[in-house]
């Protein structure tokens, strides 16, 4: 695809993705490129050094992105790309480990004073609201500063809570990108009646330059993809037509693997607080999105439809299909 014409540069302002070669980020950018919104993804330096980086990088270069070399942590740089590149919208979707990174790009952001959207990296549930144990509250911890950080400088600003990503809830796998559903065992979290449930770069794009959403959170709860452990377990067990064994992990269990492991033993600390929070306490769904700053992004586009779970589950199934009936040849 050859990048957007001046013509479209000027009608719709210029997209920054950093982490863009990262799970979210991609459909960040993807989403951006496809919109015919002129794109630049910020890369770090060397990622041509590994081959899965190389060829995210290339592939998004084919989809019209313009590449950047960088660090978001080096304000004077970020200030120059920023200005050089006349950036309107910055989304930040850089991963746990590098949220306070941030801060240098917040300073950035503010001492260009041009750019008029900033989605940091948040992309799951509402810090504010969302209270995990720890260690997985110390990720919220640094979320939250760099939301107040913003609003302090009055960084224009959209918060997406997209709640669960699509893929099988787990709370012992270090990453969403990894998961699929199982065909040994369900592994039900609590009672398994707490719902948890998610599309994310079309919408993020969306919202990223609309008015209404400008200092707001716009949280993601679609009522075609609301589903507690119990229902994705049967929704599941309907794609592969047999029913599988459910074991259940306790609200104890996933407390004393939280507590019990050191914060860098991830997922067996970090990500068992968050299924914790999610599963047992439901800080997906306990609150109402009524308050002055909170939007629900169906709302907004009643007349976009969401992709499913259910269609999701279809492509699991048939990719998971695939080796088997490889093997029975
Ligand atoms: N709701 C959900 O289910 C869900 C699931 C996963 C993540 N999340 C959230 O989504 C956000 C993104 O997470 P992720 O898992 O997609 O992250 P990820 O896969 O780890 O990717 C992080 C990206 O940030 C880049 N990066 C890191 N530090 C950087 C720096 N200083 N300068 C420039 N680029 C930098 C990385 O570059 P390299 O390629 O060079 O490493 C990579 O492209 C996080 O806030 C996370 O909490 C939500």
């Amino acid at each position: 695809m050859t990048p957007p014409s001046a013509a479209t540069a000027d009608s719709k302002g210029r997209l920054l993705v950093i982490g863009a070669t990262g799970f979210i980020g991609r459909f960040m950018a993807e989403a951006s490129t496809e919109s015919g919104r002129p794109t630049y993804v910020l890369v770090r330096p060397g990622s041509c050094f590994s081959p899965t980086k190389a060829d995210a990088v290339k592939s998004l270069k084919e989809k019209g992105a313009i590449v950047v070399e960088g660090l978001m942590n080096d304000t004077d740089l970020m200030e120059k790309i920023l200005k050089e590149h006349k950036i309107e919208i910055v989304i930040s979707v850089v991963g746990g480990k590098a949220i306070m990174d941030q801060i240098a790009l917040v300073e950035a952001i503010r001492a260009v004073g041009t750019v008029k959207r900033f989605l940091p990296s948040e992309f799951g549930h509402d810090i504010d609201r969302a209270g995990p144990v720890e260690p997985g509250l110390q990720m919220y911890i640094e979320k939250r500063k760099i939301r107040r950080m913003i609003e302090e400088y009055r960084v224009p600003y959209t918060y997406i809570c997209c709640n669960s990503v699509a893929s099988w809830p787990y709370y012992d796998n270090t990453h969403p990108s990894e998961v699929l559903p199982p065909l040994d065992q369900f592994q039900i979290y609590g009672d398994g009646s707490v719902k948890a449930g998610s599309d994310i770069g079309k919408f993020t794009v969306k919202v990223a330059d609309d008015v209404r959403t400008l200092n707001t959170s716009v949280h993601f709860r679609p009522a075609c993809n609301l589903y507690n452990m119990n229902e994705l377990a049967t929704l599941w067990e309907k794609k592969i037509g047999r029913t599988l064994p459910r074991v259940t992990i306790s609200e104890g269990d996933l407390l004393d693997i939280a507590a019990c492991n050191p914060p860098n033993d991830i997922p067996r600390s970090i990500v068992a607080s968050f299924t914790h929070d999610i599963f047992i306490k439901g800080c997906q769904t306990n609150f109402m999105i009524d308050g002055p700053n909170d939007v629900e992004v169906g709302d907004l586009y009643p007349e976009e439809t969401f992709r499913t779970l259910d269609e999701c589950f279809n492509d699991f199934a048939v990719m998971m299909k695939k080796p088997m009936v490889f093997c029975s040849k």
